[in-house]
């Protein structure tokens, strides 16, 4: 059975990655994106997430989500990362589609109930717009089937501080409420995707895959690298979000422990994502393993299905 996805996004390049393999992936169904701020601005976000649909030829509708975090100053986008676009060195293009008239959280919160137990939820930037349809109906909890989360470093240093892993660190406080809710929480954190990393010559393969779209990833990739390059400590990118994607549909690549977490909602240690086990609050299932080569392995192979 197909697993039937809204994918909550800030694209992004590794969000342009994570889209194009979700609509190449024959096991993943995206049922709608939502955007929302982190490596752009939440407008940029709407309108990349637009033409990644387009380019893709997807029908499936957007909804603009929050654009700003929900309880301190938003942090400027990551344009050293990801471009001034969100698409490393391409300029921006206006998408022939425009987002339904509905923000994020009211979009999850009825497909949600439309579909009961049905919808996976895959958040892939700051967790605001999940907050936000916990706050406007708490019964969200009950009606998705589960939200899976690019987020958090449990067991592993920081990437944007030592601390924090980017995600969570730009909105703290969305996650402190999305972890303390009654909802099945999958965390696919820095634990899990500084284990696989993809270089030039994977991107190459990409490409030759996908000569369209898997040739636009390539292209936007070169941006990422360099950055990756810059810091010195990676060979290659890593693949953060499309991990986060391949978790909801393939959980069987991926070992995880059932553990409560703490989130730093203030100071230098800021986002940082602590296992609590005598919190009182829900487990969430934190990827602590993951078999790397699979994962890379399907992640370049399904590009296949794309022009
Ligand atoms: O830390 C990695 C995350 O931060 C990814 O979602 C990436 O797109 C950036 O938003
Ligand atoms: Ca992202």
């Amino acid at each position: 059975m197909k697993t039937r996805m809204i994918i909550d996004t800030d694209p992004g390049i590794d969000d342009a990655m994570t889209n194009h393999y979700a609509f190449a992936d024959p096991d993943i169904e995206v049922v709608g994106l939502t955007s929302v701020f982190g490596n752009v601005f939440v407008e940029q976000g709407t309108r990349n997430a637009l033409r990644l649909l387009e380019m893709a030829g997807v029908d499936a509708p957007v909804a603009e989500g929050a654009n700003a975090p929900l309880a301190m100053p938003l942090s400027p986008p990551s344009h050293h990362i990801h471009g001034h676009e969100g698409f490393g060195g391409i300029a921006a293009e206006t998408p022939k589609g425009s987002a339904v008239d509905m923000t994020a959280a009211e979009f999850m919160i009825k497909t949600c109930a439309e579909n009961l137990n049905e919808i996976v939820i895959c958040a892939i930037g700051p967790l605001t717009n999940l907050a936000l349809a916990l706050r406007l109906d708490p019964r969200i909890a009950q009606t998705v089937k589960k939200v899976v989360i690019m987020g958090g470093a449990v067991e592993t240093a920081g990437n944007i501080t030592p601390f924090a892993e980017a995600n969570i660190y730009h909105d703290p406080h969305a996650a402190a409420e999305v972890f303390a809710a009654e909802w099945e929480v999958v965390l696919v954190g820095l634990d899990v995707t500084h284990q696989i990393t993809c270089s030039t010559g994977d991107f190459f393969e990409i490409k030759g895959n996908s000569p369209r779209m898997g040739g636009f990833i390539k292209e936007i990739s070169e941006f990422y690298l360099n950055f990756y390059t810059s810091i010195g400590k990676y060979e290659g990118c890593s693949l953060h979000d499309p991990t986060a994607i391949i978790a909801a549909a393939h959980p069987e690549y991926f070992q995880m422990s059932s553990i409560p977490l703490r989130v730093v909602t203030e100071g230098e240690a800021q986002g940082q994502t602590i296992a609590a086990p005598e919190a009182d609050t829900p487990c969430v299932q934190v990827c602590l393993d993951v078999d790397d080569v699979a994962v890379k392995r399907k992640f370049i192979d399904l590009y296949r299905n794309l022009a």
